[in-house]
């Protein structure tokens, strides 16, 4: 197992290593894993050309780390506690044996479906143990999975399939999230008429609804099962950089970026960091409450709990269904001790009746964790206070789809707190704050864009099919650095506060929103000339969107008709987390003389901070500005 550090002189101590001999520090630490053989080199690197190779000649499977590892020694433990939408239905207990079986024969489905090692497998799922047990059993033969979050649209699935070129995809028939029933099969039939790659459907049955199947593409999860006598499956032997899966993310220009990871870096960095911001202990129950649809379920629901051995929660549900009680309700029935979740879902839990916590016995908890956007002041307090009862530490976790880990936070009851602070980088992450020079800020305290000085081991190795875009998009911006795309504040002592994204990327309720395909997608309404979509501050959201709009003179439907019809277009080129809050049409947006549009100006208005619009002399039409604030819905 990985080894923990257990005090803030040992993190110190660290750190300096693995600054000072990154290849020494991160081959102690990969020693800890399961090899079929060692690596030749720890660390290659050319960070300028983007290239960046960890444990090359190393040979594993991460599933004989997440599940065979286990089996000795521990195969009855819990592996998944997977809770139910509904509290009246029973909740699943999974060991590491059970899911090793469930695993190697879904594997062996897979392969009789002509699914071989480096085909990308679509997962297009609910949040249902079958979702684990089709990831892992992609990593057992090598297939690469790429798992769409099933609240994205069949535009959008269709898309990611097309981009990736999958051949298999799974999915399920319906499933419950609240009282809101989706029917997952609908969208992907819509989404495969357009998908020339896939060739097969796996369908898992959550509900009893009748499903509508294909003759010839379509089959059900139970009936290929059926088919499959072999219960073990040999794990393919992969090489230590071999793609482990294709993740999207958004980007600040149109397409998503399908983020490739590697096998055994990312498996190393989401472990130690698993094993280490959370101090997970032997008899701990931990839920991350995010949706395996996004990195952080990949790395601190699946891979890096079971790696470590752990008893990971997964939940299906919506923390408002049956009522707002209902993450304290599971705390209390699973006895949970590690509770990871986003500052919006704590920010949306605050404006309910305290009664719903204190209903709840939380003794159980021992640390809490926040990831996806900045928390807030009152919504750290509010967690500090009434969930963690002052006593337990609340890890906030800075990191990215692209670095496949927690890069920036605390680790829990070793290292200091402070409130909204991410604190300081784990080891073998070296940040750096750049001015607007682009030259690195050394002094302290200091604001400026974040970067990153030296490869971790579980940073992305490029975009997939498109190498090119991966070096612009993060190692163009500073010479031989990697690029965050955000800013951060530095303290005196050295401890990072996230304050946002400096790019066209909105993170709203912790969902990461490029706004060029939003705007596409309002483009695309026939009444609408163009448009400009920037973020503003929500009360519980984080950021909401504000689209500036301007339309044809002649428009059939009244304003508030085009706001309906702008955002069902958007849901379904995109999915409803990418919808507008508010929408004002206006006669122009302000521009360059150049033609480019100044969101500059669109977002300091939209967040009601006009006190200092920055520099509009070099406005085409400075007019619009005045008439645009006149006429704000803010
Ligand atoms: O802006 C940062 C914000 O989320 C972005 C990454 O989003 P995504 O790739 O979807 O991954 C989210 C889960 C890791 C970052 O560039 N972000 C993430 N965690 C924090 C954060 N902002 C502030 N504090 C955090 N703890």
């Amino acid at each position: 197992m990985v080894q923990k550090i257990h005090s803030y002189k040992k993190y110190k101590e660290d750190y300096q290593e693995s600054v000072e001999d990154p290849g020494k520090f991160w081959g102690k630490i990969a020693e800890s894993f399961l090899w079929r053989k060692k690596w030749d080199t720890v660390l290659e690197s050319d960070m300028a050309n983007a290239d960046v190779k960890w444990f090359q000649g190393g040979k594993l499977n991460i599933t004989e780390n997440c599940l065979d590892r286990h089996l000795e020694k521990n195969g009855n433990k819990t592996a998944i506690i997977w809770e139910p939408n509904n509290p009246d239905e029973e909740s699943r207990y999974i060991t590491y044996r059970q899911l090793y079986v469930k695993v190697s024969r879904f594997a062996n489905v897979l392969k009789n479906n002509g699914v071989k090692k480096g085909d990308r497998v679509c997962l297009y799922m609910p949040m249902i143990p079958e979702l684990s047990i089709a990831m892992l059993a992609c990593a057992r033969i090598g297939a690469i999975h790429s798992i769409v979050f099933a609240g994205f649209s069949s535009t959008a699935l269709s898309s990611r399939i097309n981009d990736s070129q999958c051949k298999l995809l799974i999915t399920a028939n319906e499933v419950y999230r609240g009282t809101k029933p989706i029917n997952l099969k609908a969208v992907c039939d819509e989404a495969l008429e357009n998908t020339p790659s896939i060739e097969k459907v796996i369908v898992y049955r959550r509900t009893v609804e009748p499903t509508q199947m294909k003759e010839g593409r379509d089959s059900f999860w139970f009936e290929e099962l059926q088919k499959i006598e072999n219960f073990e499956c040999e794990a393919e032997e992969m090489d230590a950089e071999d793609p482990l899966f294709i993740l999207y993310t958004s980007g600040s220009t149109g397409k998503p970026k399908g983020m490739v990871h590697s096998t055994g870096g990312y498996m190393v960095g989401s472990t130690y960091s698993f094993q280490n911001v959370f101090q997970y202990q032997k008899d701990d129950i931990y839920w991350c409450t995010a949706d395996i649809g996004w990195i952080t379920g990949h790395s601190y629901i699946i891979y890096g709990p079971l790696a470590a051995g752990a008893t990971t929660v997964m939940f299906e549900g919506v923390p408002s269904y049956p009522d707002y009680g209902r993450f304290w309700e599971i705390v209390e029935k699973l006895k949970v001790t590690h509770f990871y979740t986003a500052p919006t879902a704590i920010r949306a839990l605050a404006k309910h009746p305290l009664s719903l916590v204190e209903k709840y016995d939380l003794s159980s908890l021992k640390v809490l964790g926040s990831v996806g956007e900045p928390i807030n002041e009152e919504a750290w307090h509010w967690y500090n206070d009434n969930i963690g009862k002052g006593t337990c530490p609340i890890v906030d976790t800075w990191w990215q789809t692209e670095t496949g880990a927690i890069m920036i936070s605390p680790l829990a009851g070793v290292t200091p707190l402070r409130p909204t602070f991410a604190t300081m980088p784990l080891p073998g992450v070296q940040p750096a704050l750049m001015d607007e020079h682009g030259k690195e800020i050394t002094e302290s305290p200091a604001e400026g864009r974040l970067a990153m000085k030296a490869p971790w081991p579980s940073i992305a190795r490029t975009i997939y099919g498109d190498h090119q875009r991966y070096k612009d998009t993060y190692f163009s911006a500073y010479s031989g650095m990697y690029f965050t795309g955000d800013g951060a504040y530095r303290d005196a002592m050295g401890n990072y506060r996230i304050t946002g994204r400096v790019d066209d990327v909105v993170i709203v309720s912790g969902h990461n929103l490029g706004t060029a395909p939003i705007e596409n997608a309002v483009d695309e309404h026939d009444a609408v000339v163009e448009c400009a979509v920037v973020g503003f501050p929500h009360d519980i959201k984080g950021n909401a969107l504000y689209a500036y709009v301007t339309k044809y003179d002649e428009v059939r439907i009244s304003d508030d008709e085009l706001r309906v019809e702008i955002n069902k277009l958007i849901a379904s080129s995109i999915g409803a987390i990418a919808k507008l809050d508010k929408i004002q049409f206006v006669s122009g947006l302000p521009k360059t003389r150049s033609g480019k549009i100044m969101r500059r100006i669109l977002r300091k208005i939209a967040s009601n901070d006009t006190s200092n619009l920055g520099d509009t002399s070099t406005l085409l039409n400075p007019e619009v500005v005045e008439e645009i604030m006149e006429k704000s819905l803010v």
